[in-house]
């Protein structure tokens, strides 16, 4: 073994060997013709009742799965000579970075940076999509290291309280008897309309099916590009025979049934078509969530609810009728009648960009 190689490994081992100043370490990449034991495995330290074990978290590029290990016991696992290309160790102060090249040459990387160690050991259990897990990073919503890209942090957690309220639904509309117990010969089949870059998509199917709920589930959006993209990643994941994209409208979709809606943040008419599907197609359970637009997603946490803004609006509207209905009796100008129902369509369009559909209704309905 190359003599840098052997020092740099040598310290992580000695790093490994520190289990109080251990923060995390990554294998991942492949040394050439060397068949490594995972795609990635990540490790971090964990205390379990009292005792810190390295949490091990190995992906096989479809899941993850993690084990717990006493330092000693994970060092004799001796993953840092199982073909890994890329080496990472991080400790409370310094890290050590290790790429052996083609040519087994080890390019050895060393930092004073601080890191800090978080012994949390349920790390799954508050999270429910695992940032390092394969369908994140080629959804985009994750990067190469695992680690959740800046930009994509809400929509992150968004689609995390998504599944929050998704899997307990399914639960009790399972045990109620309105879906039928989903069999692998029988899947729980799950369309997602107007899924866009699929991030939902992926990450009902990944997470149902870790929970061993067998799915079929398919995107559904009227973007070809967002079909072959979504479709690509699938097969890349090698889950393209139970998650699968369709190029279609909502509203003239070939799909005539689903045991379950979701959609989130369709746009457009997208969320009304998705909820129109639903009911035509008796769906068992649909969980829709609109999109809602900056001004009025800004009152309602300071405790103004939807059914308050829709009532001010509401009131707005009616008093200025009055006063223009009054003006025209009492002093009837040319086009006054048209400047009413101008004002009408004025409103009637504000109220729909603020997807206030309700109230738009009962404004066209005025006419
Ligand atoms: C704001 S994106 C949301 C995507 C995804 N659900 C998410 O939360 O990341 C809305 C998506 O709905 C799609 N869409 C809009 N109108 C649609 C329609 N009538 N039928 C199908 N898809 C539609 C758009 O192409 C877009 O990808």
């Amino acid at each position: 073994m190359d003599s840098t190689l052997a020092a740099a490994l040598a310290d992580v081992v000695a790093g490994l060997e520190k289990s109080d100043s251990f923060v995390r370490l990554v294998l991942s990449g492949r040394r050439r013709n060397m068949q490594t034991p995972a795609e990635r495995i990540d490790v971090k330290p964990a205390l379990i009742k009292g005792e810190v074990k390295y949490q091990v978290m190995q992906s096989d590029g479809r899941a993850m799965t993690t084990k717990n290990y006493s330092p000693a016991e994970f060092l004799a696992l001796n993953l840092l000579d199982s073909g890994f290309a890329n080496i990472l160790l991080e400790q409370q102060v310094g890290s050590i970075s290790v790429r052996i090249t083609k040519k087994g040459d080890a390019l050895v990387h060393r930092t004073k940076e601080s890191f800090e160690v978080d012994l949390s050991h349920d790390r799954s259990k508050a999270r429910l999509l695992d940032a390092n897990d394969p369908f994140l990073i080629e959804v985009g919503i994750s990067d190469k290291s695992g680690k959740v890209k800046a930009g994509k942090n809400d929509k992150y957690l968004q689609v995390e309280e998504f599944l929050r309220l998704l899997a307990p639904s399914l639960t009790s509309a399972i045990s109620a008897g309105h879906i039928a117990k989903p069999t692998p010969e029988k899947p729980l089949s799950i369309v997602d309309l107007g899924c866009g870059h699929a991030y939902l998509t992926f990450a009902a199917h990944q997470y149902l099916t870790s929970q061993g709920i067998p799915v079929n589930v398919i995107g559904i959006d009227v973007r070809e590009s967002a079909r072959l993209r979504n479709n690509q990643i699938a097969d890349k994941l090698g889950i393209s025979k139970s998650i699968t994209f369709l190029a279609e409208e909502i509203s003239q979709t070939s799909l005539r049934s689903a045991d379950v809606a979701i959609a989130l943040h369709a746009c457009d008419t997208a969320t009304d078509d998705a909820i129109t599907w639903a009911v035509n197609s008796n769906v068992k359970l649909a969980l829709i969530a609109s999109p809602m637009i900056l001004p009025l997603s800004l009152l309602i946490p300071v405790g103004i609810s939807i059914e308050k803004i829709n009532a001010v609006i509401l009131l707005i509207a009616l008093i200025t009728f009055l006063i223009l209905g009054l003006t025209f009796l009492f002093k009837p100008v040319p086009k006054m009648q048209s400047t009413i129902i101008g004002f009408v369509f004025l409103l009637s369009s504000l109220c729909k960009s603020f997807k206030l559909k309700t109230l738009q209704l009962s404004l066209l309905k005025a006419l």
